[in-house]
């Protein structure tokens, strides 16, 4: 609930903008008090009559409405709110947010606050993907602001892509996560990631193409919700994410020991590409060519993490989640896969090369769990790991 709480909201100028004056319901259904500002972009969408109406507020529009001045200034305006919420974030605003400017009322809250902001953007595909817009949104990242959306779909303007308004349930979701303790506050997740090194001898071993970036992605967003994380990674290209437990291993059976060792939990997920075997002979010391030989590797099978901890009799977490990176007949294999390995949600992704999806920066995902499969949108790693979060989230009944 969000009793109490007063939210911002500052309503850029775009089609989406209809889905801000039902996010306003929404929010005050929770118990928020909700401010609207309007850009004047924004009045050419929805009107400031309908904002005040829903929100029972006063609707601000205008830096220089001395009225508002002599009621409440735009410093006061600004960091009387506990949270700023820009929704529809038009690619304009986003711009001025990131260059730092004020010439208009919500460029300058947004310059003048000391609360938290959310943006939640909303444009078309081509303006979305520009350099230029990404460069922004990097920019705010790295300010510390948090990004709702966009998601994949078809588009107002007749185009499909990444770029419309996340939808409100998911803004109100994100909202209350940002201005509560955080809905998986207490709760232990442990998140293996990256992929294992069997070593041949002490100077070669055998690895995978993943990067690690997948599990990170999901350690942080569990972390974002609240959760205390303890991360269990072998060599991976990107590092831990901060705020959680880290521990770093190489092989599979080390993993397993890791995952033993930070029992219980509430909740486990294994983004790990855990090597299903390892060399049983390998050799202490390098081996040498020798003339005319090979080196005879035998192999003896890694034990399965996912499948042990689905197994527990005792401390099994309430929810296991567990992958299935496959290239052929991807839900059929990862379906069987739930099954035998006993977990309860599986996330099935197509590795084949031409996806780009091992090692690369986005992910399509398709949830297999008991009441079937759900296909998510393609869509970057960060953002698949906060869906995911935030189902984590509703599984433990918070
Ligand atoms: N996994 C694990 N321990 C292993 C192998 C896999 O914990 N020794 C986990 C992975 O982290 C992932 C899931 O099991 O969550 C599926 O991994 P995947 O490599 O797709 O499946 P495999 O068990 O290797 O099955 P197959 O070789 O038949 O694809």
């Amino acid at each position: 609930m969000l009793t109490s709480k007063r939210i911002l909201l500052i309503i850029g100028g775009g089609i989406a903008a209809f889905k801000s004056l039902d996010l306003i319901r929404r929010l005050r259904d929770q118990g928020a008090t909700v401010v609207p500002v309007l850009t004047r972009a924004a009045e050419e969408f929805v009107t400031p009559l309908s904002a005040s109406a829903l929100s029972a507020e006063k609707v601000y529009r205008d830096l220089f409405d001395l009225t508002d001045e002599a009621e409440m200034g735009h410093i006061e305006l600004s960091r009387d709110a506990d949270l700023l919420v820009v929704a529809p974030a038009t690619a304009d605003l986003m711009a001025k947010m990131s260059a730092g400017l004020a010439n208009d009322l919500a460029s300058t809250l947004l310059l003048a606050t000391d609360k938290p902001v959310m943006i939640v953007p909303a444009m078309n595909v081509r303006m979305w993907e520009h350099p230029a817009t990404q460069r922004n949104l990097a920019q705010l990242q790295a300010d510390g602001i948090a990004v709702i959306g966009p998601d994949e779909g078809p588009m107002a303007c007749g185009e499909f892509g990444p770029g419309r308004m996340a939808e409100v349930p998911e803004i109100v979701t994100a909202v209350t996560a940002a201005l509560t303790d955080g809905p998986l506050k207490g709760k232990h997740i442990i998140v293996t990631s990256g992929p294992t090194h069997e070593p041949i001898d002490p100077v070669r071993y055998i690895a995978n193409r993943s990067s690690g970036r997948q599990g990170a992605a999901i350690a942080a967003a569990l972390r974002d919700l609240g959760a205390d994380v303890t991360y269990v990674s072998g060599p991976a290209e990107v590092p831990p994410p901060a705020g959680v437990t880290v521990h770093m291993i190489e092989t599979a059976r080390e993993m397993l020991s890791a995952v033993k060792t930070a029992l219980p939990a509430d909740a486990a997920v294994f983004a790990a590409a855990v090597a299903d075997w390892h060399v049983e002979n390998a050799s202490d010391s390098k081996i040498k060519k020798t003339i005319g030989g090979m080196p005879a590797l035998e192999f003896a099978e890694n034990p399965d993490i996912l499948k042990t901890v689905s197994m527990l009799h005792d401390g099994r977490p309430d929810l296991v989640v567990g992958f299935a990176a496959e290239t052929d007949d991807v839900i059929a294999n990862a379906t069987a896969k739930r099954a035998r390995k006993g977990c309860d949600w599986i996330l099935a992704n197509d590795v084949s090369p031409e996806t780009g999806i091992m090692g690369g920066s986005e992910n399509k995902v398709s949830l297999v769990t008991s009441d079937g499969v759900e296909d998510w949108p393609r869509m970057g790693k960060d953002e698949t790991a906060r869906q995911l979060a935030l189902r984590i989230a509703k599984a433990l009944g918070i």
